[in-house]
């Protein structure tokens, strides 16, 4: 199995996207700088979208502005066009995503177009961002399911990474974006991916609707994935994707990564403490089960259980 995976941390745009409640812009800034104190290599910071469809998202840039910024971490942002990514290189990102989807249905609700004229809309973003050698990454919502159409087959999948790969970007995310795969279809979809493309660019971004996040993490390791996305205290969700819950917490992401001797080159402890610092400031129940756990017992554990 791999010796070390990248731990992408995206509840400061995932996780604070779909809260109901305003999230102040200090608290995003707490967060953000938080995680990357804990080591957290690659956080999604930010989201340059229409403040209409996404209103959570519209202080992107004076989040972007305000933290300090930690030379072992990348800030992402999400573009989903030339507007966008004009804002997200004004506010210094690191690296800015393209996100459409392998579900026709879900494409239309999440971004107003087609799959065919979302990727026409990411070619002068893609154009711009290797002008400006700002690092692009491309996300594909519904790969094991579509809230809409149901099932979604790997070849569906595959035909979207394809048009990713054309436009360069370096690091395609497969996301199960409500939550509703298993370990064996997350398997056969990379398997799918794999007969064309070395996984060593791909990550995964599961949903833990249906409880099987981190199985789903489980079998995409034992393909050969080694990046993968996380949300301190299981924040997530996505507004064009009704029932859909949040994303695997990266609390139980890196326990589990640490007990395979896996390294992440995160701090538990302090990434345990930003899963509380968020559910704190919400008011919600932090849905990690590994973070709560920690923080109860550290005191009294004489070593820790890894
Ligand atoms: P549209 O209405 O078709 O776009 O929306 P438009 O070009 O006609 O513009 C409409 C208005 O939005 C205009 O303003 C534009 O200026 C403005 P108006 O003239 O009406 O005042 N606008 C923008 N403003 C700020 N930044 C921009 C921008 N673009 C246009 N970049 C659009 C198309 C893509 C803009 C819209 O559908 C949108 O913003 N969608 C975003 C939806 C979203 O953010 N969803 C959540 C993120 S994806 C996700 O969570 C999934 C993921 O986690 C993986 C997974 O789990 O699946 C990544
Ligand atoms: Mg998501």
């Amino acid at each position: 199995m791999q010796t070390r995976v990248k731990v992408v941390e995206v509840s400061p745009r995932d996780g604070l996207q779909n809260e109901k409640a305003e999230v102040s812009t200090q608290t995003k800034v707490t967060l953000i700088e938080m995680l990357a104190k804990a080591g957290i290599p690659n956080v999604e910071a930010a989201s340059f979208v229409s403040p209409k469809w996404v209103p959570q998202m519209r202080d992107g840039a004076d989040v972007m502005r305000d933290i300090k910024r930690h030379p072992h971490t990348w800030y992402s942002a999400l573009t989903p066009n030339l507007k966008g990514y004009e804002a997200a290189v004004q506010a210094q990102a690191d690296e800015v995503v393209i996100f459409g989807a392998a579900s026709e249905t879900f494409s239309q609700k999440n971004i107003n177009c087609s799959i065919a004229e979302s990727l026409e809309r990411f070619r002068p973003v893609a154009e711009a961002a290797h002008r400006d050698r700002i690092a692009l990454r491309g996300s594909i919502s519904c790969c094991l399911g579509c809230p809409y159409e149901g099932s979604i087959t790997p070849d569906q999948v595959v035909s979207v990474v394809d048009r990713m790969i054309d436009l360069g970007c370096h690091e395609i995310d497969i996301a199960d974006t409500i939550g509703v795969g298993t370990p064996e279809k997350t398997k056969r979809v990379y398997e799918a991916i794999a007969s064309r493309y070395a996984l060593s660019q791909f990550s995964g971004h599961f949903h833990d609707t249906y409880g099987q996040a981190i199985a789903n993490v489980y079998a995409a390791l034992e393909v050969g994935v080694a990046i993968f996305h996380g949300s301190v205290a299981g924040l997530g969700g996505c507004p064009y994707a009704k029932g859909a819950t949040g994303n695997v917490a990266t609390e139980d992401l890196v326990y589990l990564l640490h007990g395979l001797r896996i390294d992440t080159g995160i701090d538990f402890d302090a990434l345990c403490a930003a899963g509380a610092f968020i559910s704190e400031a919400l008011g919600k129940r932090n849905q990690a089960k590994a973070g709560p756990a920690w923080l109860s017992q550290k005191s009294t554990a004489t070593n820790s259980y890894l």
